[in-house]
């Protein structure tokens, strides 16, 4: 039976300032858009227990990007073509209403499944109505692909036409493929041609693809299943990828450079971009398909990163908190100048949530670490410019193992650092790298503790308390 009174039992690892749901399973955003003066967010939600369940799109308001509230579920699996799952998709506006475009999954009695593309439509924000037309899209027939994994739309608007992206992958199974269409009213879609695949080892299926247009250069981000990470700078089978390039509208084929890791941490999967204002922002699943994800005992299970601001740098993109953050900052600590020779704690950085800023001398510092919460260990290694993320210590959750990045020379390194009940996000050299990860200390485990291997200078050390700015669950 499905429980439909499901809540959250303990708030011990519940965020204070990440999306999540009020109670279940979360896990790919979807639809992140501005409409009605409102930032919306969806993401796949299952309401009715902990586990992966027929999909629903969840939905959260926000004015600021920080602040956000729930509304009631957006969509549901209802419909024949999507009985199975309202599955992962993308929001945009038209004509002063709220379009979202999914995809439809439905399992067939005779075994396999179909995934096709759906359209639904809102005037309020709030209550969305499907398209008669649905499905709007089904698998073309003349094209190297699997009509089993066809999803994940993401469309966007150029040149007085609209372009969607689809994941998918070749018929034989083996390589990941982006497919293009193209249309004049978000109803009526032409399939184009298959931008880009999967070459060598770059995974077996292309989920979740998104896509940016920042100054003339083109941007696809991919979530691939399937990567063999033996020999593979793609440490994890799933992982999450982009390349920088120049997108063809004509021939809808994408010129670009090899593909890079998004977020070099343990969890983080399928990123919605949105364009506005000039700046791209994006939020990410903070969870990894197959983690052990120990919140399920409490009622939920995933939640989101915090916004990010996506900016391209020397054709190197870069990921920087979005500035309307610094609004939850409270209570400063400040130091400056502190060289250390052995493990210390600075008066009053401590804390399950908060934001810690770190700038240290790099070439005066050789090799420390900062351990947060006695789970996670940042650690840096001035000669090498390795930087690491080991969660060895992280108890008996069933995470272990360590994430590395390196990191250009630099003179100074510094570190932004999320801490929320059981996440943290490292921002290094404003943006250069970055690694998420879930944590899940006891809620008294607060301490920050900086481990010298020989001595440490820090420039400066900034923590700020957090305020919370999601809905705390009822309980
Ligand atoms: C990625 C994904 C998507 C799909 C959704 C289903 O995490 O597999 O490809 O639309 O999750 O929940």
């Amino acid at each position: 039976m499905e429980n439909t009174d499901l809540k959250v039992t303990s708030t011990r690892w519940y965020p204070v300032y990440h999306i999540a749901a009020p109670a279940g399973w979360v896990n790919d955003p979807n639809g992140f858009c501005c409409f009605g003066g409102q930032y919306h967010f969806f993401y796949q939600h299952y309401p009715y227990g902990v586990e992966w369940g027929p999909m629903h799109w969840g939905h959260v308001v926000s004015r600021d990007l920080v602040n956000w509230e729930h509304l009631p579920i957006a969509l549901a699996p209802d419909q024949e073509y999507d009985k199975d799952g309202v599955f992962s998709g993308c929001g945009i506006v038209k004509d002063n209403k709220l379009y979202l475009l999914y995809t439809g999954h439905a399992n067939l009695p005779e075994g396999g499944r179909l995934q096709r593309q759906c359209l639904a439509v809102s005037e309020d924000g709030v209550n969305f109505e499907k398209s008669a037309k649905n499905p709007i899209i089904v698998a073309p027939q003349a094209v190297d692909m699997s009509t089993e994994d066809f999803r994940d739309p993401k469309v966007w608007k150029h040149g007085g036409k609209y372009y969607m992206v689809l994941g998918s992958k070749t018929a034989d199974g083996s390589r990941g493929e982006l497919l293009l269409y193209e249309s004049s009213d978000l109803e009526n879609w032409q399939f184009k041609n298959v931008p880009t695949q999967s070459v060598g080892n770059q995974g077996n299926m292309w989920e979740c693809p998104n896509y940016a247009r920042i100054g003339n250069q083109d941007v696809l981000i991919m979530s691939p299943m399937g990567i063999n990470p033996e020999g593979n700078k793609f440490l994890n089978n799933v992982d999450v990828i982009y390349s920088v390039g120049k997108l063809n509208y004509k021939t809808g084929i994408f010129t670009h450079g090899d593909f890079e890791l998004l977020d070099s941490g343990f969890e983080f999967y399928a990123p919605q971009l949105m364009q506005i204002d000039g700046r791209t922002i994006f939020i990410g699943w903070l969870e990894m398909w197959g983690a052990p994800q120990p919140e399920k005992a409490d009622g939920w299970a995933g939640q989101m990163t915090i916004p990010r601001e996506l900016q391209i740098k020397n054709g190197k993109v870069y990921s920087v908190p979005i500035k309307e953050l610094e609004s939850l900052r409270r209570d400063e600590k400040v130091f400056e100048n502190v060289t250390l020779d052995k493990p210390t704690k600075l008066d009053g950085v401590e804390g399950a949530v908060g934001e810690l800023l770190v700038t240290a001398y790099a070439a005066k510092s050789k090799k420390f670490s900062i351990n947060l919460r006695g789970t996670i260990k940042l650690f840096y290694d001035a000669e090498t410019n390795i930087f690491k993320l080991i969660r060895d210590a992280a108890g008996d959750e069933g995470l272990a193992g360590e994430r590395e990045v390196e990191i250009s020379p630099c003179d100074k390194l510094k570190l932004r650092v999320y801490l929320d009940k059981s996440s943290v996000e490292v921002f290094i050299n404003d943006g250069e790298a970055v690694l998420s990860a879930r944590i899940y200390p006891d809620e008294s485990a607060q301490e920050i503790v900086f481990e010298p291997e020989e001595n440490l200078t820090l420039k400066e050390v900034k923590f700020y308390k957090l305020a919370q700015s999601v809905p705390a669950p009822k309980m």
